[in-house]
């Protein structure tokens, strides 16, 4: 660790520390050894030299336990001190699975320390983290093998022009269809997923299922239809997203121009680099809009920096419009806003006639909600009227 900056000497027989204190650092031995040791009733219980470039006391840093063995010097030795926020910010940033397994090592050594001292292991804090991580690994896991068997499947909600009520485009929404206890709610898995390495993989069968499908729909909904694919952080700035993008919209024969991207404001984190990402997605000809706009982390700047063409206004907005003025005058201005940067509006949840109409007041001319229509499979998909007509609001 080339920001170690303490260095310590201790001489021979010096007691570093004991068993069951609280850890507040780290060592890597310069020179010199130390004895990982036990004690029983005063007798000493040897478990391990340490030396030279080996490091030790990480454990009570990682698992914030007392210290599993007590340490003193064999020689004189000279140690190099690693702080918590050193260790434990190189911990954080590894990968989960590395955090994971470091864990359950440290785990099986504390037991063993633990019978060793006590003669049974079951006086040992469990550690939540490791369980958490486990339950993580194993729901990972499954979301594996619900890929690998295609248990996913992809509903299309219609987008609908609220002026002439006809279809312009869907959304594409990813449902888990277990084959034992049927559709898992989206809000049980997509998170994790989107947090997961494995939202690379899912993203683009969701692409190829995509673009197969649209060929279907176009032939009902018109050559102008347009199909919006969800893009989450993970897969959008991952460094093979455009190549895979090419890749398979070439494969499908899709052109770009029916393709809308929807990436979160989260995306917006990453600034310059996302802008570069989205303008390329721009120059190849996909359209892209901002998800869920209003809710997260909105940065007005690049926003005005994006070649974004729409806003989706979050289903929160849109349910309160009519109710709470204040809610009323922000849509307002967002529509305001969208105008200006040259970007339509797609309002999200829209479920009542009343919502429809203020919206279409204010100049917001999209929805997408159940008043139109929920999501839906494809084969129903292809049943839906290409105008959905609406009585007008009393
Ligand atoms: P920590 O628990 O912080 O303090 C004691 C250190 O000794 C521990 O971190 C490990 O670095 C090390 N240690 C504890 N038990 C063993 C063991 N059984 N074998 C080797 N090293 C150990
Ligand atoms: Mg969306």
């Amino acid at each position: 660790m080339s920001t170690l900056k303490k260095q310590i000497s201790i001489a021979k027989d010096t007691v570093l520390f004991k068993q069951g204190e609280a850890g507040d650092c780290a060592y890597v031995v310069e020179s010199g050894k130390v004895l990982v040791y036990l004690e029983i009733d005063q007798k000493v219980i040897p478990l391990t030299h340490i030396k030279k470039g080996e490091i030790f006391g990480e454990m009570s840093l990682i698992d914030s336990l007392p210290r599993s063995a007590s340490v003193k010097a064999v020689e004189d030795t000279v140690l190099n001190v690693v702080t918590k926020d050193q260790l434990i910010e190189r911990f954080q940033g590894s990968d989960q699975l590395v955090q994971l397994l470091l864990k359950v090592m440290m785990n099986r050594v504390r037991k063993n320390n633990s019978s060793l001292t006590h003669g049974s292991e079951d006086n040992m804090n469990q550690d939540d983290t490791v369980m958490d991580g486990f339950e993580n690994l194993k729901f990972e896991n499954r979301l594996q093998e619900a890929l690998n068997n295609q248990e996913f499947e992809m509903f299309y909600q219609p987008i609908v022009n609220m002026q002439d009520s006809k279809v312009v485009g869907a959304e594409a929404l990813i449902r888990w269809k277990d084959p034992v206890i049927g559709y898992i709610q989206p809000d049980k898995f997509i998170d994790f997923l989107e947090n997961s390495s494995l939202m690379v993989s899912v993203g683009h069968w969701i692409f190829e299922r995509c673009f197969q499908d649209f060929h279907k729909i176009k032939g009902t909904f018109g050559d102008d239809f347009i199909m919006s694919i969800n893009v989450s952080g993970r897969q959008f700035t991952h460094p093979d997203f455009l190549m895979d993008l090419e890749k398979l919209t070439w494969k499908h024969k899709v052109n770009p121009k029916n393709i809308k991207l929807e990436v979160t404001e989260r995306v917006m984190m990453n600034g310059v680099v996302a802008i570069e990402i989205l303008d390329q997605c721009k120059n190849k000809g996909f359209h892209i809009s901002i998800d869920d706009f209003g809710t997260g982390y909105s940065s007005l700047q690049y926003l005005s920096q994006m070649p974004v063409s729409y806003l989706k206004i979050d289903k929160s907005f849109v349910s309160k419009v009519n109710a709470d003025p204040k809610v009323l005058a922000v849509v307002k201005s967002m529509v305001f806003m969208a105008q200006a940067l040259g970007m339509d509006i797609i309002a999200e949840g829209v479920e009542t006639l009343a919502e429809r109409e203020s919206l279409l007041q204010l100049g917001a001319y999209y929805a997408q909600g159940w008043l139109y229509s929920k999501a839906l499979p494809l084969d129903l998909f292809m049943k839906l009227p290409v105008v959905i007509l609406k009585e007008k609001a009393a």
